[in-house]
């Protein structure tokens, strides 16, 4: 017999608007009240870290222990998998003890390869391409902020080749808002991420395009975690540092959001960080929030 499809999080297109709605909603109300669960009792979720974490890695423990499940984290270095255990294997064997994976990992195709052969769902938890946890808690703040996703003016300033961005742009086509993105030349999204059709997400040169309108100006590091190349990416992105000059061109209302970790001094100053416009620390918040919510989701409760 062939049972239920699992739910995997692995990009926000494959759950549509729907599901992604309902986690949001979700995760607003895991907020407003706030205290320990037992929604997950007796489920634990194993976290397979690649690369380094610090929002990720602790959202998810505590958001697991806030269910009344528990979760490990575990470094690729540390697994069989850093000394040659194929990534299969290692799901298969994941599979027979925990009840919901995260993978933290460079190529993507790894993480749809260890999905591919998972019996329970996989969260990405950040890979080369995409961090889709990470705009849900976006999302929802953004929400707090203006009640609705549909119609805000948001504006991307910065790297255009970067994970974070390429899920901005499946949620702009998905809550149908106008998305710009200011970047480099050198540094434009992946064709292959721009929707075509899409008019809502628009690319330009000119640092300063779009930021009249924005109610929501983005940035993220100008140097990912898998980019060997900093010092032509500084070069090529200083013109788009998140100053208060900048910020100044944007809407009074405007709100600053950052994935972080934060390089300040470079793609964003200490006075747009801290400044009354910026967000990032309820943005980090809602990582607790709405990963909960994905939890629950992807185990079926929501
Ligand atoms: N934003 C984010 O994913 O942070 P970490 O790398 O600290 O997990
Ligand atoms: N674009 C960044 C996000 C870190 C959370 C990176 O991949 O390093």
């Amino acid at each position: 017999m062939i049972g239920k499809p699992l739910r995997h999080f692995i990009d926000l297109p494959d759950l549509g608007e729907p599901a992604l709605s309902a986690i949001l909603k979700r995760a607003h109300v895991l907020k407003a009240a706030r205290r320990p669960r037992q929604d997950l009792a007796g489920k634990t979720l194993a976290l397979i870290f690649e690369k380094p974490s610090t929002r990720t890695r602790v959202s998810f423990e505590v958001a697991m222990n806030e269910l009344g499940g528990h979760a490990l984290a575990i470094t690729g270095k540390e697994m069989q998998l850093g000394q040659g255990e194929t990534l299969g294997d290692t799901a298969r064997v994941m599979g027979r003890f925990v009840h919901a994976l995260m993978v933290r990992t460079f190529e993507h195709e790894h993480l749809l390869e260890l999905t591919r052969h998972s019996s329970v769902p996989v969260i990405n938890g950040l890979t080369n391409y995409s961090h889709p946890c990470q705009i849900m808690a976006d999302l929802m703040t953004v929400q707090e902020r203006f009640g609705s996703l549909k119609g805000r003016h948001v504006v991307w300033c910065g790297d255009g080749d970067n994970n974070v961005l390429n899920i901005w742009i499946q949620a702009a086509v998905i809550f149908d808002f106008p998305l710009v993105i200011c970047c480099p030349k050198e540094l434009s999204p992946n064709p292959a991420m721009l929707p075509g059709g899409h008019a809502r997400v628009m690319v330009t040169h000119h640092p300063n395009q779009g930021l009249k309108d924005a109610e929501v100006v983005i940035t993220d590091t100008w140097v990912s975690m898998h980019n060997a190349d900093g010092e032509r990416r500084r070069a090529l992105l200083q013109p788009y540092q998140i100053n208060a000059r900048r910020m100044g061109l944007a809407s009074k209302k405007a709100i600053f959001l950052h994935c972080l970790p934060a390089h300040r001094g470079e793609e964003v100053t200490d006075d747009v960080i801290d400044g009354p416009q910026s967000a990032v620390w309820d943005e980090a918040e809602n990582r607790l929030h709405v990963q909960k919510a994905i939890l629950l989701w992807c185990l079926g409760k929501v």
